[in-house]
């Protein structure tokens, strides 16, 4: 696998009423490309703010982040905007509501300059049906959407560009259980079947444990553990970790004797 992002030893201040807030505390981490590296965390423990920053909605404090070798600007290039695409939590608020679906996976195509201008109103199509809509759902607004499928045309739009990586900040936060499962099913089809790149970010350890190759969890602005998926859920190393995920709902037996053996482990340290 080859190195996409590299971040490293990322700070960010900001002055909130003459008080600094630490929102970012040297923090360094590697996506290679292909992979789904989870970011968890609590609320304010920083991860909006990294994602920001990648996006370059908000540049560091202090230290640089590295896109397949270069250093990324400050400012964005239109090339570095195509590259890194952004899933929001609410998709309400990221799709223009007097603008069909359509049209608005058509304006992604024209900004970025992706295909021939005659091939774009057939590939809106194809985008939908890529992540699971009929292609005549282009002629409808998003507010005659469900939750759900707006969140794929959200989706849709991110891949109308050809990315090289997606972050996805709390993709699906706001949809109800059943709902979340399926978009999440679509991340995970989409990065198996395209090798999508993605940061997908959380604060429910539950949600990721599926689709996410490794785990990067953020505590008040540090990143304070990083490992595979599977060795998080199964022998996490930092205290605050195992707090995480003592949290998550029990769905096996396994895990339920886990999350007892961490919750004795923890009485024991107190
Ligand atoms: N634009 C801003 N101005 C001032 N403070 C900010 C700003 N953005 C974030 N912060 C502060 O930085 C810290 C980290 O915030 P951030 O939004 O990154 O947290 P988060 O992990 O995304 O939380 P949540 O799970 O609630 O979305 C918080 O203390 C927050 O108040
Ligand atoms: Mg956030």
């Amino acid at each position: 696998m080859s190195r996409l992002l590299c971040v490293n030893n990322v700070s960010k201040q900001f002055e909130v009423n003459g008080r600094t807030v630490q929102a970012l505390d040297s923090v360094s981490f590697d996506v290679e490309k292909g992979e789904c590296l989870a970011i968890v965390g609590e609320s304010g423990s920083g991860k909006s703010t990294i994602a920001n920053i990648i996006l370059g909605i908000y540049g560091a404090s202090s230290g640089n982040l590295m896109f397949n070798g270069t250093e990324l600007p400050a400012k964005r290039s239109k090339e570095y905007r195509r590259a890194i695409q952004l899933v929001q939590q609410n998709p309400l608020s990221s799709l223009n509501p007097r603008r069909s679906i359509g049209a608005s996976l058509r304006l992604a195509l024209d900004v970025h300059g992706i295909g021939a201008k005659s091939d774009r109103a057939k590939r809106t199509g194809e985008l939908l049906e890529e992540v699971g809509l009929p292609a005549d759902y282009r002629t409808r607004s998003p507010s005659s959407l469900s939750g759900g499928q707006r969140q794929r045309v959200a989706i849709a739009r991110a891949l109308a560009a050809r990315q090289e990586l997606v972050v996805l900040d709390e993709p699906t936060s706001a949809l109800d259980v059943l709902v979340q499962a399926r978009v999440l099913k679509l991340l995970k089809e989409l990065k198996d079947s395209r090798g999508l790149t993605y940061v997908f970010i959380t604060h429910d350890l539950s949600v990721v444990r599926n689709i996410a190759d490794r785990v990067a969890v953020f505590e008040r602005g540090k990143l304070v553990e990083l490992g595979q998926t599977n060795a998080i859920f199964t022998n996490p190393q930092n205290l605050y970790t195992r707090r995480l995920i003592g949290a998550v709902p029990v769905v096996s037996r396994e895990e339920a004797a886990l999350r007892d053996r961490l919750m004795e482990q923890e009485s024991g340290n107190a």
